[in-house]
């Protein structure tokens, strides 16, 4: 079976093919980053532009690339939310056309879900229950999947979330748009003892909130900076990614504890920074646990997960119609 996945929740336009699942037939992401860098942030009316802009580019190069045509599609999955509603009518709008034309199932996906159905493509043979860390500049939850298409929301941010905070972190920094790359890569030089920035305590050990940390980092850049020092930016960073990771780790082990599940996923733009990747890793290994961490290219938004998740959905019955809506707002589970 081969399922197109199309992608447009946010600033990455997104057009795949998978067949049964597992085997990647076209990957085609066109970034949006350029097109934003300038105001250090999404701007959803030019997302939404560029996304009516590439995305039949995109689905005649992804077609190109598997060798295919339009009828060779036996199902049309698409991200229906959560994300920018006018990003994401797009995407809905186009699956949709396709989907009638084509006379073919048509499956609306949900965002995060997909995120996690990543790890299921890269790794086929993992089964639920899966405990999985899902860090994007949307989204933090801490999830356990119990089967599939059944999940459990054990903690999540109760402000910004971690990607949002690498961001806004960055800009502080004076680092370019998307934040989270260039403070890895700052961090990768720096002491991340240089500076102690304070950890949440929350009410629910699973919940995470990084504005205090962000609010942290800033008030030590305006000391330093009324002082005259110039920035140790590389420190800075560093201390700041420490700190994140040691939290998110914090919460993985207390879950694995919690439940009992030894299967950890990490999922989302920022399950690629290497800073999570390694830790995790090495607790794994320290601990026993089996560690499920994507490639990079399958961290951040692309159409292979929402193939992928399409394909689970499929074999779940999880098929929509044509009266499929975009949803901005959508809690895991959404039912
Ligand atoms: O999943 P994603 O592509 O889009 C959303 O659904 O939000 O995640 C984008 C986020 C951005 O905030 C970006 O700064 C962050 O992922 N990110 C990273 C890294 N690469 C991307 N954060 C930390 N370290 C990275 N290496
Ligand atoms: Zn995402």
């Amino acid at each position: 079976m081969r399922i197109l996945g199309i992608e447009s929740s946010c600033d990455e336009s997104a057009v795949a093919i998978i067949e049964n699942g597992t085997t990647v037939l076209a990957d085609r992401v066109s970034s949006q980053t350029a097109l934003h860098a300038p105001y250090g942030g999404v701007v959803p009316e030019l997302a939404s532009r560029r996304h009516v802009e590439i995305l039949n580019l995109l689905l005649e190069q992804a077609l190109a690339d598997a060798q295919l045509s339009y009828d060779d599609l036996d199902a049309i999955a698409v991200t229906r939310g959560p994300g920018l509603l006018g990003s994401l009518l797009v995407g809905v709008m186009c699956a949709k056309t396709l989907a009638w034309d084509l006379q073919i199932p048509l499956i609306g996906v949900h965002h995060l879900e997909a995120h996690l159905y990543a790890n299921f493509l890269v790794f086929p043979e993992l089964e639920p229950p899966l405990l999985t860390l899902l860090v994007s500049g949307g989204h933090s939850l801490l999830v356990l999947m119990e089967a599939h298409g059944r999940y459990r929301v054990l903690g999540q941010t109760l402000d910004d979330a971690v990607g949002e905070a690498y961001d806004k972190v960055a800009r502080l920094l004076d680092l370019p748009y998307p934040g989270g790359p260039p403070i890895d890569r700052e961090a990768q030089n720096g002491n991340p003892k240089a500076f102690d920035f304070p950890r949440a305590h929350l009410e629910n050990p699973f919940d995470m909130s990084f504005s205090g940390l962000k609010t942290a980092v800033l008030y030590t850049v305006k000391r330093l900076q009324e002082k005259g020092e110039p920035l140790p930016v590389a420190d800075l960073a560093a201390s700041f990614q420490h700190a994140v990771v040691m939290a998110l780790m914090k919460r993985i082990r207390l879950a694995v504890e919690e439940t009992g599940v030894t299967q950890v996923a990490i999922a989302g733009g920022v399950a690629a920074n290497s800073g999570l990747r390694n830790a995790l890793e090495a607790e794994g290994q320290a601990r026993g646990w089996q560690t499920f961490i994507p490639p990079r290219k399958y961290c951040t938004d692309n159409g292979v997960m929402i193939a992928a998740a399409g394909h689970h959905y499929f074999q779940q019955g999880r098929v929509s119609d044509l009266s499929l809506t975009a949803i901005s707002r959508m809690p895991l589970p959404y039912v």
